[in-house]
């Protein structure tokens, strides 16, 4: 597996807006959004493209298009706040959706939404989750995605746990973590610290 960490003074900038608690939903939501183009033009760098003849208005030339855009796949709630920025800067891609809850009797990540494509073989995709924490329910996203044949998978988060890349590490899956920040620990509630509290509270507040 590989982690890169987005190290900008923008992504350090927009980062510490979104930790900051005093920070309201609607500046978090931007803030988050803006995080998220530079996670995308990060995951990006080496996306396959092929050259195309076009015409300026002067000179014919060759251009870029890109060869395979990857289907983006925001896990719900929190991926919600990554999903516009995704699109903005990938006009050409599609978009699945996940959403995952934790069953109440076994504690564990269940999916009460899968909207993807049959077959994702060959298909690059990207999974939009803000945090990367305890691992479970992105183990889980990535294993729902595996099951219908994917084999580049890049995680974009915000912040990632060292427990949670451990985990998701170990599973084996074929995945690239980007990530603005690895903080220090979960804590005894499985919130990143220093972290930023709850992703999807911050965006759309308590409900
Ligand atoms: N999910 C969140 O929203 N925040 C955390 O700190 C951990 C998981």
């Amino acid at each position: 597996m590989k982690t890169i960490v987005v190290d900008h003074p923008l992504a350090a900038a927009r980062l510490t807006t979104i930790r900051d608690v005093r920070t309201d939903n609607a500046t978090f939501r931007a803030a988050l959004r803006e995080l998220s183009l530079l996670l995308i033009y990060e995951a990006t760098r080496h996306i396959e493209t092929v050259d195309v003849q076009i015409m300026t208005p002067v000179a014919k030339t060759t251009g870029t298009a890109l060869a395979n855009p990857p289907l983006l796949v925001p896990v719900l709630r929190a991926g919600l706040g990554m999903a516009e920025a995704s699109m903005a800067l990938l006009p050409e891609s599609q978009m699945g959706f996940v959403g995952l809850a934790r069953d109440e009797e076994t504690l564990l990540p269940r999916a009460y939404m899968e909207s993807l494509p049959e077959d994702l073989k060959g298909r690059p995709v990207f999974v939009l989750d803000p945090m990367l924490a305890t691992g479970g329910s992105l183990e889980h996203a990535c294993g729902m995605l595996t099951s219908r044949g994917a084999d580049q998978i890049t995680v974009l988060c915000v912040l990632a746990a060292p427990e949670g890349l451990k985990k998701l590490e170990e599973s084996g899956l074929p995945l690239t973590i980007i990530t603005a920040s690895i903080d220090e620990r979960l804590n005894e509630s499985g919130y990143i610290v220093p972290g930023l509290g709850d992703a999807g509270d911050r965006q759309f507040g308590a409900v």
